[in-house]
Order: structure tokens, then sequence, then C-alpha cells
């Protein structure tokens, strides 16, 4: 199942972030000077969350815990010790209105690396 996040642009100015909870998903969502990215909230590392970090170079957020680094646009790991990469979530921007898609279909299994079970629940991956 799919659910939406809907903020509104004036909610995180330029160069900030934010974090919502959305269905049990704890989502950060960044305006940066290239646009608008989502991404999940929690460090694949030991479960930080990311949305205490600093944005590097507008473009990287870095763990507050143990400085690991993922790229904003694509969640890609940027430095260690975190070696799985972020779920990002698509967003979209019409008019005033900032929205995220959430896909919730995955059974978020919290025992593999990236919360994702890989379809073996039977979800629809
Ligand atoms: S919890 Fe994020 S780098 Fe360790």
């Amino acid at each position: 199942m799919t659910k939406q996040l809907i903020i509104s642009v004036s909610d995180i100015p330029i160069g900030a972030k934010k974090r919502f909870e959305v269905g049990g998903n704890n989502v950060t969502v960044y305006h940066l000077q290239d646009g608008w990215f989502a991404l999940d909230d929690t460090c694949t590392h030991k479960g930080a969350s990311l949305s205490e970090g600093q944005i590097i170079d507008g473009e990287m957020i870095e763990c507050p815990w143990h400085g690991a680094r993922f790229d904003i646009k694509t969640g890609e790991v940027k430095s260690l010790p975190a070696v799985h990469g972020l779920k990002t979530y698509q967003v979209v921007i019409e008019g005033e209105e900032v929205s995220v898609e959430i896909d919730d279909d995955c059974c978020k299994d919290k025992e593999t690396p990236d919360g994702c079970c890989g379809g073996q629940c039977g979800c629809d991956l």
C-alpha cells in the first residue's frame, strides 16, 4: 500500500531537512538547492536518526553517530562505516504542495540490512 505525505514548500527552507513519521516509516525530507528529496531516516549502520545529522556540501547527509555519509539524491553510501544505501521516495511538487509517495508494500523485516525482506514474505517488490 502506498501512503502519501503532503507538506507545504514553506515547511522546509532551502538547505534544511525535516523528519516525518508516515504509517510507521520514518522519512526525512530534504530541500536542497537542486530540489526536493526524501529518504529513509534510519542510518543503515546502527540506526541513528539521519535527520539529526549535518548536510555536507549541499548533497550528502552525515550520520550523527559514526559519520557515514549518504548521497541525498540517490541514497547511495558515500563513506563508511555504513555499507548499505538508504531507500529513496518519489517527491512531487505541485504549486505550493510537496507530496512524498511512501511505498509500504514490503513487510519491512528489520532483520535485513536494508529493512526489506527482498520479497521473501510474499510482498510485492
Ligand atoms: S549509526 Fe550511522 S554511521 Fe553508525
